[in-house]
């Protein structure tokens, strides 16, 4: 396995960089690739910054240049079900891309000419990672949904849980990483800790929690997946 291990920021990464064995640094493509070896793992670790275009270059980049096996997306996310509170941990099974609708062309939300609308993550990657975070935190498994925007209005959250009720939580990242990974045929899993109810106070939560919880879980989980 060479694995590589994509956030947007670098809060949602912090620790890991630090833990990498013999580290060396590639830049390319306005990112910083850095391989390693992480707990006994051939690992590459890369910040994409925030949204689906930046996280799909990174992810290709990811497999094409430097050669990774499995992708790995960790990071923080707004709640999208009134089960799922800050601090826990959603561990995606599919993502669906929320903002995409090529209707009436296509049916709203689906990817044309894959026929997919959503993503299934890798089953045994998917296994082990929500196995690492369950020892440090309360774990969720089901739908994500990525966008190219911050939700940051409890009718935003609502309108879009009206649309996708099994939703558990909102990135902008999750599901464009998982296309990239379906058309290359790389298995990947994407990590998500709760940092804001995607409401109206998700902006002040967002900026408090990226600094506290997020940054130790990530590591956590990580070494744990390692060590599994
Ligand atoms: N990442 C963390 N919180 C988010 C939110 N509320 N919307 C989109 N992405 C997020």
């Amino acid at each position: 396995m060479r694995l590589g291990i994509i956030s947007a920021l670098a809060e949602e990464q912090h620790g890991l960089l630090e833990a990498l064995q013999s580290p060396s640094r590639h830049f390319y493509g306005m990112r910083e690739y850095t391989t390693g070896k992480l707990w006994e793992i051939d690992a590459v670790c890369v910040l994409s910054r925030i949204g689906k275009v930046a996280a799909a270059m990174t992810a290709a980049i990811l497999v094409e240049k430097f050669g990774v096996t499995h992708i790995i997306f960790t990071g923080v996310a707004g709640s999208g079900d009134k089960n799922v509170n800050v601090g826990d941990i959603v561990v995606a099974d599919t993502l669906i891309q929320h903002d995409f609708d090529a209707s009436p062309l296509f049916p709203r939300f689906e990817i044309p000419l894959t026929g997919l609308s959503s993503f299934a993550t890798d089953v045994a990657l998917t296994e082990r990672l929500a196995g690492a975070a369950r020892q440090v935190t309360r774990v969720h498994r089901g739908l994500i949904a990525s966008g190219d925007q911050f939700i940051g209005k409890l009718t935003q959250i609502q309108a879009m849980k009206a649309d996708l009720p099994d939703l558990l939580a909102v990135e902008m990242e999750g599901a464009a990483v998982a296309q990239v990974c379906f058309e290359l045929g790389i298995p990947f899993a994407v990590i998500r800790t709760i940092s804001d109810n995607a409401n109206d106070d998700a902006a002040v939560d967002f900026m408090h929690f990226i600094k506290t919880v997020a940054s130790r879980y990530a590591f956590d989980v990580i070494h744990n997946f390692c060590k599994a």
